[in-house]
């Protein structure tokens, strides 16, 4: 069986994160990722290719075995729902939290039904049920923080790391609905057919985050 492995990167933070682990393991991109319009990349361990994706898509690239790995936050796992794949490590960077927030000191507990701006409308819709508040949903893509101060929305659910965000727009954070980090997860099918080379990767990675840790 071919044990070759693709590793699914979310650029951006997480991607700044993930090369120097990756790097602890001898995986390093040939190309310089940041300089390249390039999306896959071979590294210095012939039998590891990477691409490098928008995070929203890396859960859908592994879920259909397209990258057998992938690391990805967990805001966006929640979202995607986890179907196809397992979820065997937090590799404990690119930490923040999802979170409800709001117009500084203007209540909505009164409201029947609360208007909620977000890019994650699966992940809020639960969550407001899961609460017994009545409220619909708005999709943006970006800005979240704009949609309360304008009257778009009554609340947002985003993810705050320092909360200068916030701050800055004279909003508050409200409920913590998940703390967050990046994970690896990996295809159900690959975990099966290239078992042996997936837990080598998935050894090696956690041996280097105690190291890392310690
Ligand atoms: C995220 C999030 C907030 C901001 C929070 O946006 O959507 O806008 O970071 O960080 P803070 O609490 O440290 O201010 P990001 O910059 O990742 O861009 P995005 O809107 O494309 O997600």
């Amino acid at each position: 069986m071919d044990q070759h492995l693709t590793l699914a990167l979310t650029k951006g933070r997480i991607l700044q994160e993930t090369l120097p682990l990756l790097s602890a393991l001898g995986i390093s991109p040939l190309d310089d990722i940041a300089q390249s319009r390039k999306l896959v990349f071979e590294t210095t361990n012939p039998s590891v290719r990477l691409m490098v994706l928008r995070g929203s898509d890396v859960p859908t690239y592994v879920q259909f075995g397209t990258a057998d790995i992938g690391v990805s936050g967990k805001d966006v796992i929640m979202e995607h729902g986890g179907d196809g794949y397992y979820e065997p490590l937090d590799l404990g960077i690119a930490r923040c939290r999802l979170m409800t927030a709001g117009v500084k000191g203007q209540s909505v507990r009164g409201k029947q039904t609360v208007r909620v701006a977000t890019k994650y409308i699966n992940v809020a819709r639960r969550y407001y049920a899961e609460q017994g508040r009545q409220a619909t949903f708005v999709k943006l893509y970006g800005a979240m923080e704009l949609a309360p101060i304008t009257g778009l929305a009554d609340e947002i659910v985003d993810i705050v790391d320092t909360g200068n965000t916030l701050r800055a727009n004279g909003l508050e954070e409200r409920e913590l609905i998940a703390t967050i980090s990046s994970r690896i997860i990996v295809n159900r099918a690959a975990m099966r057919l290239k078992h042996d080379a997936i837990q080598r990767f998935l050894d090696a990675i956690s041996n280097r985050l105690v190291v890392h840790d310690a």
